[in-house]
């Protein structure tokens, strides 16, 4: 029986990740390395509840009880106790994940299932860094999680079927539709996503349009309710450009290699909503508004 949650990093991902369990009914432990990332996601969850609040999908009380679930810490050990599932939401770097998983395995109980909500770092990769392969899975929730219905649970070589029942059935008690997926590069979201994005990042390079026509093109044309330009803002280029390295590596196929102006913009810092500025600007006056258009879709 899953009850204890600990979602792992507090960023764009784990905040909303901790906000549906705890919206949901779960204790949720809410683990960053940085205090400062910690108070901004539980700053963000208070801000999306309100808003939740001000549709009339949610009452005061409410907003108190999930807000009532989620914990804070800064060290992983300390969080990980009781837990009977960990959810993975830290940085989108292999390295950096294997660690974290290592010590999951260490400090968490046995029976935990330890899922990823990486967009493409291998599971069967990241299982191989603990003792309990069986119980490694991929969780990859979609942005903004708590409005997302969709979740991918990616089955790793080793993950058994007992831990993907769990993890399929648990994931409708959120009100998510979970969908199988095996476990190759970019699972299948980002396979079809990435080289899209590239591809427009590539259009731009080329000078054929600007950004806002780009943008304008796909929603107008292709009836997709956020441009290219606009939804790689809002995942994150240093996000973006992590996802096409990975299928980059893991395929051997040019097609997937990140344009250079998506290099360059990551080097420069430009990593869209969250830095403040990428294909487009969200400098403080503009910011809340775009994030509110965003959210309302
Ligand atoms: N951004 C998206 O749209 C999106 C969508 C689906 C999945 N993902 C995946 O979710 C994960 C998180 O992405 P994000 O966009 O939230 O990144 P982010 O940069 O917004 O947040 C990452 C957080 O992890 C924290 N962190 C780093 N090392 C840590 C550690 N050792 N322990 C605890 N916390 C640590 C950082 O301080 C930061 O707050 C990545 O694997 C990413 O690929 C992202």
């Amino acid at each position: 029986m899953i009850k204890n949650i600990v979602v792992i990093g507090a960023g764009t991902m784990g905040n909303g990740i901790a906000h549906t369990f705890a919206q949901s009914g779960f204790k949720v432990n809410l683990v960053d390395v940085s205090q400062e990332a910690l108070d901004r996601g539980l700053k963000t969850i208070t801000t999306n509840l309100d808003r939740i609040i001000a549709k009339g999908n949610l009452t005061e009380e409410q907003k108190a009880e999930t807000l009532g679930n989620i914990t804070p810490f800064t060290t992983l050990q300390n969080a990980v106790g009781s837990a009977d599932l960990i959810v993975e939401a830290a940085t989108e770097n292999q390295e950096l994940k294997l660690k974290i998983f290592g010590q999951m395995d260490e400090f968490a109980p046995e029976n935990c299932i330890l899922a990823s909500n990486t967009s493409s770092i291998s599971i069967t990769k990241i299982a191989a860094a603990t003792k309990r392969a069986d119980k490694v899975i991929g969780m990859h929730f979609m942005n903004p999680v708590p409005i997302m219905k969709l979740v991918e649970i990616i089955k790793g070589y080793s993950t058994s079927k007992e831990t993907f029942d769990a993890i399929y059935e648990m994931s409708k008690t959120l009100g998510k539709v979970p969908v199988e997926v095996n476990d190759y590069p970019g699972f299948v979201a980002n396979r079809i996503l990435m080289p899209m994005i590239n591809e427009s990042i590539e259009t731009l390079y080329n000078g054929v349009a600007g950004v806002e026509e780009i943008d304008t093109v796909m929603k107008l044309g292709m009836a997709h309710p956020m441009g290219p330009l606009q939804l790689a803002d809002f995942i994150g280029l240093d996000v973006c450009l992590a996802i096409l390295n990975v299928m980059y590596d893991g395929f051997k196929n040019p097609k997937y290699a990140p344009n250079p102006l998506l290099v360059n913009m990551v080097m420069a810092g430009k990593l869209g909503i969250k830095s403040g500025e990428g294909f487009y600007d969200y400098s403080e006056s503009k910011k809340a508004e775009k994030v509110a258009k965003m959210f309302s879709k």
